[in-house]
């Protein structure tokens, strides 16, 4: 069982792309290994990205195996997810960018607040470059104060990382040292593939690869959680 909510109050810094190749990751694993899991992706966003991009790929999207609603009402969030849990093995959430000034009142963050109260796993979604790093304390502000009331395991996953640049080098760091906060091993570059993967279901190899680590890491993290 992997619940994942994917947040950052932030806009634009790859949660909904992280989001969907993550649910599309569970599934061929679950191909892979020939079960019957099956993957919720929940579009918690008003844009309803990830249900969009599912829509888009049409026939190309594994519907058997990963379904995706919408499922934008804060209120409701958290009781949805639990009714989800007899039917899916994995549930991923995509949240929504706050698109006012971030406040823990606004909308979007009572969103995110009720997807973490609900997985207890947060994966923040930043690029490497200062302005999002700058903004990247209000959502876990959000995060600290669900992790008052309930344990909410919240790590920062890297992506759109230009290599050997100085952002990408330093980022990590940034992170870890001013911040204090937990940085994935897996990084996920920057890839005009990755960029144009909208409306698509590729497999996490060649240049989705970092997302097939990632994978990787959040199991092997959620083993460790389970021990
Ligand atoms: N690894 C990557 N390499 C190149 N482009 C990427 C990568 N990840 C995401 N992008 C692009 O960055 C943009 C933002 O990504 P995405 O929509 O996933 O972010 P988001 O955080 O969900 O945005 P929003 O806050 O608006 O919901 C998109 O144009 C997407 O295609
Ligand atoms: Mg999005």
């Amino acid at each position: 069982m992997t619940e994942i909510t994917v947040g950052n109050l932030k806009g634009g810094v790859g949660k909904t792309t992280t989001a969907v190749l993550t649910a599309l990751g569970l599934a061929a694993e679950a191909e892979a290994g020939d079960s019957d899991d099956k993957t919720l992706l929940v579009s918690a966003d008003p844009q309803q990205s990830a249900l969009k991009w599912a829509h888009v790929a049409g026939e190309d999207w594994p519907w058997d195996r990963v379904n995706v609603v919408a499922w934008t009402d804060h209120r409701t969030l958290g009781r949805q997810i639990e009714s989800a849990r007899g039917e899916y093995a994995h549930i991923v959430v995509d949240t929504p960018p706050s698109r006012t000034r971030v406040t823990r009142a606004s909308l979007e963050a009572k969103t995110l607040e009720a997807a973490l109260t609900a997985t207890g796993n947060l994966i923040v979604t930043t690029s490497p470059s200062a302005i999002d790093l700058a903004e990247i304390a209000d959502t876990f502000e959000v995060a600290e104060a669900v992790d008052a009331i309930r344990p909410v395991y919240t790590s920062v996953l890297v992506v759109r990382v230009l290599w050997s640049t100085k952002s990408a080098t330093e980022a990590p760091a940034v992170l870890v040292e001013d911040f204090g906060y937990p940085v994935m091993q897996s990084r996920i570059s920057a890839r005009e593939p990755i960029a144009q993967a909208f409306g698509t279901a590729p497999a996490l190899t060649g240049p989705f690869a970092g997302y097939a680590d990632a994978l990787t890491e959040i199991h092997a993290r959620h083993d460790q959680q389970e021990a």
